[in-house]
């Protein structure tokens, strides 16, 4: 596939894999995107996990159409892209590979490799491969601290690493915005100050193409793609609405969740997004936790503190730098009820995070004596 008339895709779809990362399902697999840009020196952008190197080296060998590789510019050591890196350099020994000085560090970590020959770039280094030139963009933390992401002067292309990216393999048609924004909070998400800074250095590029190393290619959609990066890296309200996560032991707490949901829409909220944090995917209710600006939280007592599964949610939360919001609380306890207490506790260590009152207490079975309550709740969020 020609992404320009010098630039070819050369990366390959899993299908197979059925954990990104080890934790996180992806039921349409994941692309990992390599390219390569014939010049008179011939560049190979990344490589991909070591699980699809056969296919990777195929699609490499048949556009170099018989030409030699100069160079393999390693933008992110991560193992699904530069898990093929050694059998490359097997295959192609006079190879020079151009990386960060933080990822000629850790690349020794995983590959019995020499990088005494590597080329070391950093923020405003360039690389000029004929008719092309490539020019550095360090990305600290976007995802791990070794990062650059490259710019093509020629093409006007982005060749911007895990930045961009999302779960789902190239041949699978879906929407970008979804499995976009759950493979960003869930993997880049703790890291919004950073994104910031390389969204201000995209800002003063003319780009045209920009070449992630998951998920399509994007040219037309960069405007709405940069918007929704600016929004979702500023921890700022993507979609009005609310969003509610509960647990429920015995169904009494969802089905006071379900009454709350049923509140907010009669009083005209635009959107009430629901999950069971118990049975739905975990990584599409952190995502709904960062879209919306209000939350709703529901959940039992336990063991004198709140359901297990509610705690680790909010740990997962904080681990990736939840702030900004506005939330509501429901607790659920027949005898000393102590889940809205917990949970208050574990939203004071986060940034920027507003409790509504009244909070919402419980006991049992929901009953009409709660309809005031949860009534007086959904009118402080909604306010
Ligand atoms: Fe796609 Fe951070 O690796």
């Amino acid at each position: 596939m020609n992404i320009t008339n010098d630039i070819l895709y050369i990366g390959v779809n899993d299908h197979e894999t059925d954990l990104f990362e080890g934790q996180y399902i992806i039921p349409n697999g994941i692309a990992y995107n390599a390219y390569l840009i014939m010049d008179e020196k011939i560049a190979i952008m990344d490589t991909v996990d070591m699980k699809k190197c056969d296919d990777f080296l195929n699609n490499l060998e048949a556009a170099l159409n018989g030409k030699t590789p100069d160079y393999v510019v390693v933008h992110h050591v991560e193992p699904d892209h530069a898990s093929s890196l050694k059998v490359l350099l097997d295959k192609y020994p006079t190879l020079q590979v151009v990386t960060s000085s933080g990822a000629k560090n850790v690349l020794p970590l995983y590959h019995d490799i020499d990088l005494s020959n590597a080329i070391i770039v950093k923020e405003g280094s360039e690389l000029n491969l004929g008719k092309h030139t490539l020019k550095f963009i360090a990305a600290p933390m976007v995802h791990w601290p070794e990062v650059v992401m490259s710019y093509d002067i020629c093409d006007k292309v982005l060749f911007s690493a895990d930045a961009f990216g999302k779960f789902g393999a190239l041949d699978v048609e879906e929407d970008w915005d979804c499995e976009a924004r759950r493979y960003y909070f869930n993997i880049v998400g703790k890291f919004g100050v950073q994104v910031q800074n390389v969204l201000k250095k995209a800002a003063t590029l003319d780009i045209q193409t920009i070449c992630p190393l998951h998920g399509p290619i994007l040219s037309e959609t960069i405007p709405h793609v940069l918007k929704q990066y600016n929004t979702w890296s500023s921890y700022g309200v993507e979609t009005e609405g609310v969003y509610i996560a509960y647990v429920s032991m015995h169904g009494n707490t969802a089905k006071v969740a379900e009454k709350m949901k049923e509140i907010l829409l009669e009083k005209g909220c635009p959107k009430v997004a629901f999950t069971d944090i118990a049975r739905e995917d975990p990584a599409e209710a952190l995502e709904d936790a960062f879209r919306y600006g209000k939350v709703i939280l529901a959940a039992p007592t336990y063991n004198m503190g709140v359901m297990p599964l509610m705690a680790d949610f909010l740990h997962h939360l904080s681990l990736k730098n939840y702030q900004n919001k506005t939330i509501g609380l429901i607790e659920n306890g027949s005898w000393a009820p102590a889940a809205a207490k917990t949970m208050k506790a574990a939203l004071a260590e986060m940034k920027n995070i507003t409790i509504v009152e009244p909070v919402v207490t419980v006991k049992g079975a929901l009953k009409d004596s709660y309809t005031d309550a949860l009534n007086a709740l959904a009118d402080a969020i909604l306010k």
